[in-house]
């Protein structure tokens, strides 16, 4: 059997460790031929391919990134580009193929096996966290692991000068790195997308910080997070208004906005630090290690299987089979639960 892997979207750390673990278990255990797919999607619509042996996996656990290079081609954008996929996958004599994405790849994953019949088993990758059907995504945990530790640097520093400080983190639709990297780093108000804050309500606690002899703040905010003042305004920032082959803008630039906001409510003097790519780059945790490894094992035991059209997802401590239809059916978005825990902590 011939079992083609490729990575799609924003890279993320553990994608080496889920491709070594597919490669693994498909060669020791089931002795298939193994194909890589060249970055994402864009790869098997232009049949750009290379074999992937035990040698090509060997040493990629601790490595970042991903050694099949990734992109956000969408073949649905392109002319002829869904039979230009399903011809490709013919003609490269694939008989199955292992798509590591997030929603955008595994859209494209559900609409090729939905409308073509196309042989694909999903795995769950993306830093914001914000696919359903799984607990967690891999690269997750790493990028809380820098926000947090970034989150801790600002702390000292804001204490130091008696600044407010801004940190921008990563997290489009879902807050779920400003609200774990605030929550552990103590961050002391926490603005995400799902929850709307006023400006006027961060400077708020910022001055009851203040009040109480704290004349310093840390706070995070998503990048996807809005700004909003009492009087009802509203104001989505972008770093550009250029939208991919998925339809979404470039993020950024809301750190910067409020930290501007909070210096004219409150006269403080405020610095601000976007995190960016940094929590997507370098080394994985031990954590996404693991997971990736976990769900890279399951996915060749799905194909193995003939699970098409299914997802390795992680459900409690199991690493168990979802439809690929609903892990990209609704954002996981924070729910009321969570922003109540974390407001305990805000002021
Ligand atoms: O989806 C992961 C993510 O890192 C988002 O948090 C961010 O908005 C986006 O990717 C950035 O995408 P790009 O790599 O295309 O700039």
């Amino acid at each position: 059997m011939n079992v083609a892997i490729l990575t799609g979207g924003g890279d993320c750390p553990g994608l080496n460790a889920v491709i070594r673990a597919i490669v693994r278990k498909g060669i020791g255990d089931y002795g298939w031929e193994l194909t890589g797919i060249r970055m994402g999607w864009r790869g098997l619509l232009e049949k750009d391919t290379c074999p992937l042996d035990l040698e090509a996996v060997s040493g990629i656990l601790p490595v970042g990134g991903t050694i099949l290079g990734t992109s956000r081609t969408n073949p649905s954008k392109i002319e002829g580009g869904p039979e230009t996929a399903v011809k490709n996958f013919a003609e490269l004599g694939i008989d199955g193929l292992i798509a590591i994405g997030g929603d955008d790849t595994l859209g494209v994953a559900k609409r090729l096996y939905d409308e073509q019949g196309v042989h694909v088993v999903g795995v769950p990758k993306t830093i914001d966290n914000d696919l359903s059907g799984t607990d967690y995504t891999f690269g997750f945990d790493t990028a809380v692991s820098i926000a947090t530790d970034a989150i801790d640097r600002l702390h000292t520093t804001a204490a130091s000068h008696h600044r407010v400080m801004v940190v921008e983190v990563m997290g489009r639709h879902a807050g779920w790195i400003a609200l774990m990297s605030g929550l552990a780093g103590g961050a002391d108000v926490i603005l995400l997308p799902e929850f709307p804050m006023t400006v006027e309500d961060v400077c708020d606690l910022i001055e009851s910080r203040a009040a109480r002899g704290k004349p310093f703040s840390v706070v995070c905010v998503s990048e996807g997070a809005k700004i909003l003042w009492r009087s009802g305004e509203q104001k989505e920032v972008v770093a550009s208004a250029e939208v991919d082959a998925f339809g979404h803008v470039r993020l950024g630039g809301v750190g910067s906005f409020l930290a501007r906001e909070i210096k004219r409510v409150t006269g403080r003097e405020v610095r601000e630090t976007t995190l960016g790519y940094i929590q997507r780059g370098g080394t994985p945790t031990a954590h996404d290690r693991i997971l990736g490894t976990r769900f890279g094992v399951k996915a060749a035991e799905m194909v193995a299987a003939g699970e098409w059209g299914m997802m390795a997802g992680l459900k409690g401590d199991e690493i168990v089979s979802v439809p690929l239809a609903e892990a990209v059916s609704t954002w996981k978005l924070v729910p009321q639960d969570m922003w109540e825990l974390a407001q305990v902590f805000f002021g």
